[in-house]
């Protein structure tokens, strides 16, 4: 019994405190929206632990986005409670969860539609592929999950990537003219050059959009490991598996970078998850020039006047390979 947890009669845990840099974040991208979600985000907790009959069971976790408070079901099950807001980004998560049914992604117990609440099979968050000391092997790893994750046509209700193509190409004359340099300009010119010639063939896989090495999770050892790592927090897509590869090449940074050779880092990691993704190059690159025009929309959007180096980087290794776009 997890009795330290509980306080007062009927109670089901000590109030949720929501950690000072989730609030940070959600006032950082969201401001008074954000602030007002998470002011209602103790008893959103509170609501979803009496409805689901919950027992809090440590301290709760978060990203940027997601409050996660490990719980203990009735039966002592071991659980995850996220609780996020319900919008266009979130909506699609448990969509794709259940499409999953654990295979490769972490398992759906319960959702609430609408509500931005989930139950999830509890993992081991002390251990993401991030905690892996081979960068190379832990995008094996991850590479792997990619090709089970996209061996399913996408269900209904996720957003396509073909729609997401063209409201991105729709973005693109604004955010040239508030590009300082040129050679980025030409670079935004090359990336949305590259999502028109792929538009028309977009794909239908159910893909996870945001597959980086925190969000892979060991499971625990009492679950007996049904399997060895699965995927989290989905923002899935319907769509080419090309458009998936841009975190994992991305993010652990310093280590594409290490060998001085950057352009050589990233072809490393690109021709591993190519190989193992079975994947045409040429499209594969076509795509990530796509999720590359994608981030820099964003940060443009956000008021950035310049391409991020790491992206530049990738794009200038890309596009080396391919020749001319
Ligand atoms: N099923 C789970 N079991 C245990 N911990 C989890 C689980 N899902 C998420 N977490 C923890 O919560 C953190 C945030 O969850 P995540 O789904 O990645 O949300 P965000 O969208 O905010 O990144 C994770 O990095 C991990 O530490
Ligand atoms: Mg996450």
């Amino acid at each position: 019994m997890a009795a330290a947890h509980r306080v007062g009669h009927g109670s089901r845990g000590p109030a949720i405190e929501v950690p000072a840099a989730l609030a940070a974040s959600h006032e950082r991208h969201s401001g008074a929206v954000g602030l007002a979600w998470i002011a209602g985000l103790p008893g959103m907790a509170a609501a979803f632990m009496e409805r689901w009959r919950l027992r809090v069971d440590g301290p709760p976790r978060h990203g940027a986005v997601a409050l996660v408070v490990p719980v203990v079901l009735e039966d002592g099950t071991p659980a995850a409670l996220k609780l996020q807001p319900y919008d266009e980004e979130t909506r699609g998560e448990p969509v794709a969860l259940r499409a999953w049914g654990g295979d490769g992604a972490v398992r759906l117990l319960r959702d609430a539609a609408g509500a931005g609440a989930m139950l999830l099979e509890r993992l081991d968050a002390s251990r993401s592929l991030s905690a892996v000391r081979d960068d190379l092997a832990a995008l094996r790893i991850l590479s792997e999950l990619l090709v089970r994750l996209a061996a399913r046509p996408a269900p209904a209700g996720v957003r396509r990537l073909a729609d997401v193509a063209d409201a991105m190409l729709d973005r693109v004359p604004s955010a040239r003219e508030r590009l300082d340099d040129p050679r980025d300009r030409r670079l935004l010119d090359t990336c949305a050059g590259a999502v028109r010639d792929l538009v028309g063939e977009s794909g239908d896989r159910l893909l996870h959009w945001d597959l980086h090495y925190d969000n892979v999770l060991a499971a625990r050892p009492s679950s007996g490991r049904r399997e060895p790592w699965v995927a989290i927090d989905p923002k899935p897509l319907a769509g080419d598996p090309g458009f998936e590869l841009l975190p994992a090449l991305w993010n652990r940074w310093d280590e594409v970078a290490a060998g001085g050779d950057v352009a050589r880092g990233v072809l490393r990691r690109f021709d591993l998850m190519t190989e193992v993704l079975g994947l045409d190059r040429r499209r594969a690159a076509g795509w990530t020039l796509g999720r590359i025009l994608q981030n820099v929309l964003w940060d443009v959007e956000d008021g950035e006047r310049a391409v991020r180096r790491e992206q530049r980087a990738i794009a200038a290794a890309l596009l080396g390979r391919r020749g001319s776009p």
